[in-house]
């Protein structure tokens, strides 16, 4: 229990020993993530605020889930457009969005941010936020493979804070990872799981440790798969034509690379590499560091190890 902090033992809080029912959420990051985030929860009934740091963006992130959400209702209401058009709307009107986190948290039960996967501006962006959130909210990330324990300790609310890991695309993927840290109280971890349910996912939790259950696994996979075509065994095509025909996976591992974004996926091979260089599966990839430093992240950006229309 080296985490647990004589700071933290004064800071645990009564609002952490009660399970609160989390009705108002703000979603820091309108990317890819935080746009699928705001739209599941608005989906499930709860009012949703979306910050990002321009406007741009943010009409950008209402684009998108405007196009998931014309999706979902072609299927859910294939029968009757009309309730499917009204859908679509009504759930669109429960996004607010700000450019100015610290003015929106102080009504929300849950902060949920999904900004660039940098500890340093995570921590940054917590602790400011943390003087105006109310006393009861809990504060969560979204990370793919930072220590949740880190930002925790940025905030004076460790016991009201923990990991909740989405999956791309959003709308799509039934998991959320719920990351309790030794400072998480129960009763966070509770109202996280009920809110998990809430929005239709399947919560799963793991201890706060390097890319939790699925990055754990999934990333050294990705990884691997480059260096199998930086090598020059296979061609990228092949690589993905194998895993989705041998091995049953919906996406080869350069579609993946592609869809997750290689900015993302640097930042976590990058950030494991510098805690243990010398572990084989976390060694940087030339390939990947010439697409990111031309600025070609994926599907996100037109191009990355293929192009998109
Ligand atoms: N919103 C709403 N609906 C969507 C959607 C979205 N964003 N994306 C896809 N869909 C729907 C489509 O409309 C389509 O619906 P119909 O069946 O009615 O036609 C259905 O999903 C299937 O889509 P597609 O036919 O376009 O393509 P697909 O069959 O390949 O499915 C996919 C798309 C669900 C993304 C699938 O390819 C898949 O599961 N890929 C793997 C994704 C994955 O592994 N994600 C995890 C990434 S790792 C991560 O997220 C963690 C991290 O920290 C990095
Ligand atoms: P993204 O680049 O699509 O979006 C990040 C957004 O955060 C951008 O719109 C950016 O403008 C905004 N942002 C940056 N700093 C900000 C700040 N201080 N305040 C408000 N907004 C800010 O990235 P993404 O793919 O959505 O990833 C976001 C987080 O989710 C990362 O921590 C990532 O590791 C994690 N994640 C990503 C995936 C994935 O497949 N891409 C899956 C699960 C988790």
């Amino acid at each position: 229990m080296a985490f647990v902090t004589r700071q933290f033992v004064r800071s645990m809080s009564s609002a952490a020993a009660k399970k609160i029912v989390i009705k108002h959420v703000t979603v820091l990051g309108g990317g890819l993530m935080g746009s699928g985030i705001a739209q599941v929860a608005a989906t499930s009934g709860h009012t949703v605020v979306l910050v990002d740091q321009t406007d741009e963006i943010l009409a950008k992130s209402k684009k998108s889930i405007e196009e998931s959400l014309k999706k979902v209702a072609k299927k859910k209401f294939a029968e009757d457009p009309k309730a499917g058009a009204s859908f679509v709307e009504k759930t669109l009107s429960s996004i607010t969005t700000s450019t100015d986190a610290a003015s929106v948290v102080h009504s929300s039960d849950l902060v949920v941010e999904a900004i660039v996967e940098n500890l340093q501006v995570k921590n940054e962006l917590f602790q400011r936020l943390d003087k105006f959130a109310a006393e009861h909210t809990i504060f969560a990330s979204n990370t793919s493979s930072l220590q949740i324990t880190s930002m925790a300790n940025a905030t004076t609310r460790q016991d009201r804070f923990a990991g909740l890991h989405f999956f791309n695309p959003v709308p799509m993927m039934k998991l959320v990872e719920i990351i309790k840290t030794p400072m998480t109280s129960q009763k966070t971890f509770e109202s996280l799981v009920d809110f998990t349910k809430a929005i239709g996912k399947h919560p799963v939790s793991c201890k706060d440790t390097p890319g939790f259950i699925v990055n754990r696994l999934l990333v050294p996979y990705l990884m691997e798969a480059i260096r199998l075509y930086e090598r020059g065994d296979a061609s990228k095509e092949d690589i993905d034509i194998a895993m989705k025909l041998g091995a049953g996976y919906p996406m080869g591992p350069f579609e993946l690379l592609d869809y997750v974004g290689l900015d993302t996926t640097k930042f976590i091979i990058d950030g494991w590499h510098e805690m243990d260089s010398k572990n084989p599966l976390f060694q940087p990839s030339q390939s990947m560091n010439k697409l990111v430093a031309e600025k070609k992240f994926g599907k996100k950006t037109g191009e990355g190890y293929y192009k998109y229309k």
